[in-house]
């Protein structure tokens, strides 16, 4: 059935990508971000350029909705969200209590809040051989500060407005996500955009700056599995947090290596320890995923990059000339 939806950070990376998905399913589908989408014009049948950090703004964009994926967030890499915690976890708590509370009123049927891996506890975070991260590990919690702290908070908020007030909510914990349009330059972007980036500005045989040792490891989720796991859990009846994320942990010398040979150049590794580097190894755990949708993310960060190094070098190549004389720092 054609719902009325509403997309928070409708002008961020995931929120753009959904917009096009949801339209491209006949859905009507509202926009809401203080920003408008960096790269390509929106897709949305309506787009509201609002702050939601304001109450009376969330109230608006919910009012008549089916569904909200709430995406809006001040988010970034680990070099973005380590660096402000006040101004993050203050901004971060505004929006989502404001939506909330807009959502409480506004007849709803279902409200999906975009949570993340950085909720996981640290402690079970210190070696690059990590455990993957199942679901009823994040309590007793120890979240990444502010960012983290703010998405285990709201996690509890969806479950007791479930449990309260009777309204289907959804907690979906993401992991790395990347792929064209997303930020790849500018502070925010994280490693998969970073590295291709820094890899596109080098010449061949020359030295790029990684920040740790590169033994550190993730799992990364392509753009298009992100959007499709959104829509899968929305429409599935499942309220408690789930992760969506590959299962596919690699090192961070290993992405290098791949966006290496992606661009076909030869590139010397330059560790810098003195940079931020967040846990030092992290991977997700797809049991309840598979049970719950009988699916999982399944592209793989080789196929994954191609087109998101393809889309940053076309960027930087076109849209900004400038930066190819910009030393890849
Ligand atoms: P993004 O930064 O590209 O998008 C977030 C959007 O929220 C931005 O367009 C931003 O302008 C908007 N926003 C920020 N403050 C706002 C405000 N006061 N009012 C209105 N809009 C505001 O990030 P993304 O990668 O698209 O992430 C989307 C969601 O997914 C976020 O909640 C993020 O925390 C979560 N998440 C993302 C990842 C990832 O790897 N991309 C991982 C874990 C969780
Ligand atoms: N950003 C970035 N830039 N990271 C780099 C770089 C670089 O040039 N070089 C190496 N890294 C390393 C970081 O030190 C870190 O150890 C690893 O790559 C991953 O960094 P990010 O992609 O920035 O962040 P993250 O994986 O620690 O956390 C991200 O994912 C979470 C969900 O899984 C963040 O975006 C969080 O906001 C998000 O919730």
């Amino acid at each position: 059935m054609k719902k009325k939806i509403l997309v928070t950070g409708a002008g961020g990376f995931i929120g753009h990508h959904l917009v096009k998905s949801l339209v491209s399913q006949g859905h009507w589908v509202r926009g809401a971000d203080i920003k408008l989408p960096q790269y390509e014009a929106s897709a949305a049948h309506d787009f509201m350029q609002v702050d939601l950090r304001m109450r009376d703004n969330c109230a608006i964009a919910v009012k008549d909705m089916d569904e909200v994926y709430h995406l809006a967030a001040d988010m970034g890499g680990i070099g973005f969200i380590s660096g402000s915690h006040a101004e993050i976890t203050l901004n971060n708590t505004l929006i989502s209590a404001h939506m909330v509370e807009a959502v409480r009123y506004s007849g709803l049927e279902k409200f999906l809040f975009s949570s993340s891996a950085c909720v996981y506890p640290q402690h079970l975070q210190l070696s690059p051989d990590v455990t993957p991260l199942a679901e009823d590990v994040a309590w007793p919690a120890q979240p990444e500060e502010g960012y983290g702290l703010e998405k285990i908070y709201m996690e509890k908020l969806c479950q007791y407005m479930t449990e309260d007030w009777k309204i289907p909510t959804r907690s979906v914990r993401f992991h790395n996500v990347y792929g064209p349009l997303g930020t790849y330059d500018g502070g925010r972007e994280k490693a998969p955009a970073a590295i291709s980036r820094k890899v596109v500005l080098c010449p061949d045989g020359g030295e790029i700056e990684v920040w740790g040792d590169g033994l550190q490891t993730r799992s990364f989720m392509y753009i298009d599995d992100c959007v499709e796991g959104l829509c899968r859990l929305m429409a599935e009846d499942y309220c408690a947090p789930i992760n969506l994320g590959t299962d596919e942990m690699i090192t961070i010398n290993d992405l290098v290596e791949i966006a290496a040979e992606i661009a076909g150049k030869t590139i010397t590794k330059r560790h810098d320890l003195t940079k931020p580097q967040g846990v030092r190894g992290r991977n997700s755990d797809n049991s309840l995923i598979r049970k719950v949708l009988k699916w999982e993310p399944t592209i793989m960060i080789r196929e994954g990059l191609v087109p998101t190094y393809r889309w940053i070098e076309e960027e930087i190549a076109q849209a900004h000339p400038v930066r190819h004389s910009v030393a890849a720092e």
